[in-house]
């Protein structure tokens, strides 16, 4: 398959500034304001549920952290966040008795609500989720092999069975509600994903995710619409994907 220019444009822009925006028309749009639902009603869960759920609990940094208990440059973040991983990808029972490995530690088993209170959809919501992110995922790999002229599932062949699929639920306290207390400042302000491979971001509310380049100031407001996520590049990412592509 031939890639046309806008294509390769936007991918070419995509790995300069390491973030894209992107659209997907065929993601259930159901599932997609089912998961925004959900993500709503788990912050607002009882305490109790919630601490139940404790990334303390979890060898494995999966389940609940909450506000403060995190700390960035020694401030608080002020933010609270669920980690979930894609069970049926086989990543946690990939290294079954090497949890002494530091990839090994990554995977594992996810901690869930108590369903007598919360009941299984949230569950079932956030596995179907992840699913149908791994394929826009697969989807972006394509079509970036298309863009750089890539040989066909170069990219896509690095999704392995025991490939590590994370998912994080995230609210982040407004500023306007911690001045002035003991939490003066955001631990975890502004900040680039550079580690990971690749994020895609959805977002909420309003106002939310701002980016701008690193040759500017100037804090754009990303757009958001159905089915739209923000891509970001990993370094990780980005230098596999320009080794590939010097050919
Ligand atoms: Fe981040």
């Amino acid at each position: 398959m031939v890639a046309n220019d806008a294509l390769i444009e936007a991918f070419q822009a995509g790995l300069a500034t390491h973030f894209l925006r992107i659209q997907d028309q065929s993601f259930p749009s159901e599932l997609h304001d089912r998961m925004c639902d959900m993500t709503l009603d788990a912050f607002a869960w009882p305490p109790e549920v919630k601490s139940a759920m404790s990334m303390a609990n979890s060898k494995h940094f999966l389940g609940f952290t909450g506000r403060g208990d995190e700390l960035t440059n020694d401030h608080v973040d002020n933010r609270e966040v669920f980690d979930f991983v894609l069970e049926s990808n086989q990543a946690a029972q990939a290294y079954p008795g090497q949890r002494h490995t530091e990839y090994g530690l990554l995977t594992g088993c996810n901690q869930w609500p108590d369903p007598s209170i919360i009941g299984e959809d949230f569950r079932l919501t956030v596995e179907q989720y992840m699913c149908h992110m791994r394929k826009v995922y697969l989807k972006v790999m394509e079509q970036l092999e298309i863009a750089l002229d890539l040989p066909i599932k170069a990219l896509r062949k690095l999704d392995t069975p025991d490939a590590l699929h994370r998912l994080k639920l995230i609210k982040y306290i407004p500023e306007n509600e911690f001045a002035g207390t003991w939490k003066t400042k955001q631990g975890v302000g502004a900040h680039q994903d550079e580690s990971g491979w690749l994020t895609f971001v959805q977002e909420i509310d309003e106002p939310g995710l701002q980016v701008h380049l690193r040759s500017g100031k100037e804090w754009i407001e990303v757009p958001f619409g159905p089915n739209t996520w923000g891509v970001n590049f990993g370094y990780s990412a980005v230098r596999h994907i320009e080794m590939r592509s010097c050919h």
